[in-house]
């Protein structure tokens, strides 16, 4: 009889919302799973598990990405930010937050935690973007509820708050 390896489980340390964190992950467990289930932040959320629909998208050294074409093992010694990161000290929305919620861009929620990663991602390469740009990241991203011009409007509005903020 044929005899399969067992997969053992290893260590995987890195910058977790800028805290130093380690837990153990599988050869093939992807980020998305050691996110909500080894470390227990559960606001990166699953979809498709097929790159497609972005809810999955975290930052790995700024950058947006999908944790779920992501191995775990992948981000040893990288920086990784998650939806969990964006609220300041006891849950005060940031800017970006304080826009999708005053355009009534959520309902579900389901695709947020990704949209505010790319988002996160974009506006700081980006702060003064046009409604065109916009639209190209949302097209990354599948939301089955809001119709996306509340989401265009968020992020204009949020781009206006963060320049507002720095300015000040
Ligand atoms: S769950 Fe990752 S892109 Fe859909
Ligand atoms: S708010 Fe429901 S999928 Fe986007």
């Amino acid at each position: 009889m044929r005899r399969v390896a067992k997969d053992t489980k290893a260590r995987v340390t890195l910058t977790l919302n800028g805290q130093t964190t380690s837990g153990e992950a599988e050869s093939r467990m992807l980020l998305t799973d050691f996110l909500r289930h080894e470390i227990g932040l559960t606001g990166t959320h699953v979809g498709c598990e097929h790159g497609v629909c972005g809810c999955c998208t975290v930052l790995i050294d700024g950058v947006a990405a999908r944790s779920c074409l992501t191995l775990a093992h992948a981000v040893e010694g990288r920086a990784v930010e998650t939806v969990e990161s964006l609220a300041g000290p006891g849950g005060k929305l940031n800017p970006l937050q304080e826009s999708l919620r005053d355009h009534h861009a959520l309902q579900c929620g389901f695709c947020t935690p990704g949209i505010l990663m790319s988002f996160t991602d974009f506006l700081r390469r980006n702060p003064d973007p046009t409604v065109d740009e916009v639209k190209d990241v949302l097209g990354g991203h599948i939301c089955r509820c809001t119709g996306y011009q509340g989401l265009i409007d968020a992020m204009m509005d949020a781009a206006k708050r963060i320049r507002q903020e720095k300015a000040a």
